[in-house]
C-alpha cells in the first residue's frame, strides 16, 4: 500500500522558517531555567509541536527528550539538529505515545495554532494523560495584546545581505488571526525568491484557559518571559501547571 502524507503549510516553508524565527536559544534557557525551579528531578521531557528541534537541541543536553510534530518536514530538521532527541509525525490535539514523562512543554505560541478552543482542550488532556503523578506541563501564548499591536502597527521587516524576512499580522474578527511569515531569499545577482507561510493562529482570554487547566491541575501559575507576574498589557504569557490531578 502507499503510504500518502499530506503536506501542510509547514512542509513547504520548514525550510525557511529557521531563518524567519531564528534558532532562539535564550527561550530554550528560559525554558530549562522554569523546568529546573518547578521540576527538579525531571529526567524526560516531551515537546508538543517540537518544530525544527530547537528548543530539544539545547533540551538534550539536560533531559531524554522527545518530540512530536504534524509536519513531516520539520520533524526531519529536527532529526538533523537534535539528533538525540526521539522525534515523530503526530497531532498534539489526538496522539498516544504509551509513555508518560516527567515534564510535557508546548512552547513558542504552538497552542495558538490549534485554531479551537475545544481542540485547546484535547491538547491538555493529551498532555495531562502522558506526565508522571509529579509532572509538570508549561506552555506559552500569544497574548491578545501582542497579536493586536502587530496587526495594528505597520508589518516589521529584517533585511540581511542574501535575505529579507517580514512578519504581518492580520485579523480576521476578535480573537482569530493569520500570521504571515514572507522570506524573500537571495537566488543570483538582484533576484530574490519568495517563500512564504500563512498561520492561522487564534487567542483565548487568560481566564478561559486558567479555569480549563484547573480541571487537570492542582497548581497553576503564570509569568511573563522575565519571570514576572503578568498584566493586561503582557505579549507572551507562559503557564506552569504542577499537581496533576
Ligand atoms: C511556532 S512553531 C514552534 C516550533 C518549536 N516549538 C520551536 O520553539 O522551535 C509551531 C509548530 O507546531 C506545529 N503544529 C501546529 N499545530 C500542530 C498540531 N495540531 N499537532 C502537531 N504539531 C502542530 C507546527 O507544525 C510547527 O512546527
Amino acid at each position: 500500500m502507499r503510504y500518502v502524507r499530506t503536506m501542510n503549510n509547514y512542509d513547504t516553508f520548514a525550510n525557511y522558517y529557521d531563518s524567519v524565527v531564528g534558532q532562539r536559544e535564550e527561550i530554550a534557557v528560559l525554558l530549562h531555567t522554569l523546568l529546573k525551579g518547578f521540576a527538579p528531578k525531571a529526567k524526560t521531557l516531551l515537546e508538543l509541536g517540537c518544530g525544527s528541534g530547537s528548543m530539544l537541541k539545547v533540551l538534550t543536553k539536560h533531559y531524554e527528550a522527545t518530540g512530536i510534530d504534524q509536519s513531516a518536514r520539520m520533524i526531519s530538521l529536527a532529526r538533523k539538529k537534535a539528533p538525540r532527541a526521539k522525534v515523530s509525525v503526530g497531532d498534539i490535539t489526538d496522539f498516544n505515545l504509551k509513555k508518560r514523562f516527567d515534564a510535557v512543554i508546548c512552547p513558542f505560541d504552538t497552542i495558538n495554532h490549534v485554531t479551537s478552543f475545544a481542540a485547546w482542550k484535547r491538547v491538555f488532556t493529551n498532555a495531562h494523560a502522558h506526565l508522571n503523578p509529579n509532572g509538570v506541563f508549561i506552555f506559552d501564548v500569544n497574548t491578545e495584546a501582542k497579536m493586536e499591536r502587530y496587526r495594528t502597527e505597520p508589518a516589521f521587516a529584517e533585511i540581511l545581505k542574501n535575505e529579507t524576512s517580514i512578519v504581518d499580522v492580520q485579523r480576521v474578527r476578535r480573537y482569530r488571526y493569520k500570521v504571515n511569515l514572507k522570506l524573500f531569499k537571495r537566488e543570483k545577482g538582484d533576484l530574490f525568491r519568495h517563500h512564504e507561510l500563512l498561520i492561522p493562529e487564534i487567542v483565548v482570554p487568560t481566564p478561559q484557559i486558567v479555569k480549563e487547566l484547573a480541571k487537570y491541575f492542582r497548581r497553576v501559575s503564570l509569568f511573563d518571559p522575565d519571570r514576572k507576574k503578568p498584566t493586561d498589557e503582557t505579549e507572551e504569557l507562559f503557564f506552569i501547571c504542577q499537581q496533576p490531578r
